[in-house]
């Protein structure tokens, strides 16, 4: 119904207004909001360009708020602002800085709102529900604002939003978040309409690089090019910047991204050194049936050659070996 998601969206809009001028315009906004993002390195401009907020340490100041300016309880609710408990209704977002999400015409359709300390009884995150106009699945943080330079340059993609924002302010602009969810065939449809080309910068600890090798497979599926870059254990993009700087940092990428075949055959090879076992030939075959694995995902027969022929001398491997047992796997899935 095109008149609900219209009262959506009106809404998310005031909401993200109200956010931030709560963040620019309030004693609280200005001592806890302002203060946490100027600690974090974030310049006003970034903060403007972003449309950073806060929400204040109160059960229903916004849901107050937006009744007077005759905004409706059921459109609140269905918003993912206001939480209806039993006709209770208070404010989903309390006391934590916010972060719009945009779609790609540049229209608020939900916020990410981060606790000021980190504290184990609470989720650091809390990301607005689904709802008509928020389809979690299918939107990536940070495309509207590195829409520009992704016509010219590879996609960058990585986890968090203030990841996102850091790179932004270091001038590197073409990078967008899967924020946390696992990353979706339709997000890397929403990176294909600009660019074929994405490196995946996730963050340095055992999570990132599972989600890093399950996300490569997806971008092959999708018949596009992936790079994969690692992360000194304990950094991400966020906290790296800050260390070395945008030019360091665009260095850094460069030296050090990898192919999927190098990155998994590296990481192979790491684990076989710490498990320092004998059964290294079984390994090592475990190894090189991961990389043909995913060079099964590309669907063009003519590109997956090329791989298999990189393969068989980075791995040194007979092709023909590394061609049969792609065709018995892709049999197999057929
Ligand atoms: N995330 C989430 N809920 C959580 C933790 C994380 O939705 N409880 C999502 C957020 O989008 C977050 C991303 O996953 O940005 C990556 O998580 P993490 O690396 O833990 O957070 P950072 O983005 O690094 O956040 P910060 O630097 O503020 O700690
Ligand atoms: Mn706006
Ligand atoms: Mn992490
Ligand atoms: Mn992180
Ligand atoms: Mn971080």
């Amino acid at each position: 119904r095109q008149n609900e998601r219209e009262s959506l969206l009106i809404a998310l809009e005031y909401a993200s207004k109200h956010y931030e001028k709560n963040l620019h315009q309030t004693p609280e906004g200005q001592a806890i909001g302002l203060a946490y993002f100027k600690e974090r390195g974030f310049s006003v401009k970034t903060i403007e360009t972003f449309e950073l907020g806060y929400s204040l340490d109160s059960w229903e100041a916004f849901t107050k708020q937006a009744q007077a300016d005759q905004y409706s309880l059921p459109i609140l609710v269905k918003a993912g602002l206001t939480i209806d408990k039993n006709g209770r209704y208070f404010d989903r977002f309390r006391d934590r800085v916010i972060f719009p999400i945009h779609n790609l015409a540049g229209k608020v359709i939900a916020f990410g709102a981060r606790i000021l300390k980190n504290d184990k009884k609470q989720a650091k995150y809390l990301n607005s529900p689904e709802s008509p106009v928020y389809h979690k699945s299918k939107v990536l943080y940070g495309l509207y604002q590195a829409k520009k330079s992704l016509r010219d340059d590879d996609c960058y993609l990585v986890e968090g939003y203030t990841d996102v924002i850091s790179l932004h302010q270091a001038g590197i602009e073409n990078v967008v978040a899967s924020s946390g969810t696992s990353l979706t065939s339709d997000q890397i449809r929403l990176i294909r309409r600009f660019t074929p080309n994405i490196t995946v910068l996730y963050d340095g600890d055992a999570a990132g690089i599972k989600a890093a090798i399950r996300g490569i497979d997806l971008v092959l599926e999708e018949g596009m090019n992936v790079k994969v870059v690692l992360f000194p254990d304990g950094d991400d993009p966020d906290s790296y910047v800050k260390k070395v700087g945008g030019t360091a940092f665009k260095d850094f990428i460069n030296q050090n991204s990898q192919d999927f075949i190098t990155f998994k055959a590296r990481l192979y090879m790491e684990e076989t050194k710490q498990a320092a076992s004998g059964d290294q030939p079984f390994k090592r075959a475990e190894m090189i049936r991961e990389v043909v694995e995913s060079i099964t995902k590309i669907p063009d027969a003519i590109k997956r050659s090329v791989f298999y022929r990189e393969c068989s001398a980075l791995l040194e491997v007979d092709e023909a070996v590394l061609i049969d047992e792609g065709n018995k796997i892709l049999k197999q899935d057929a």
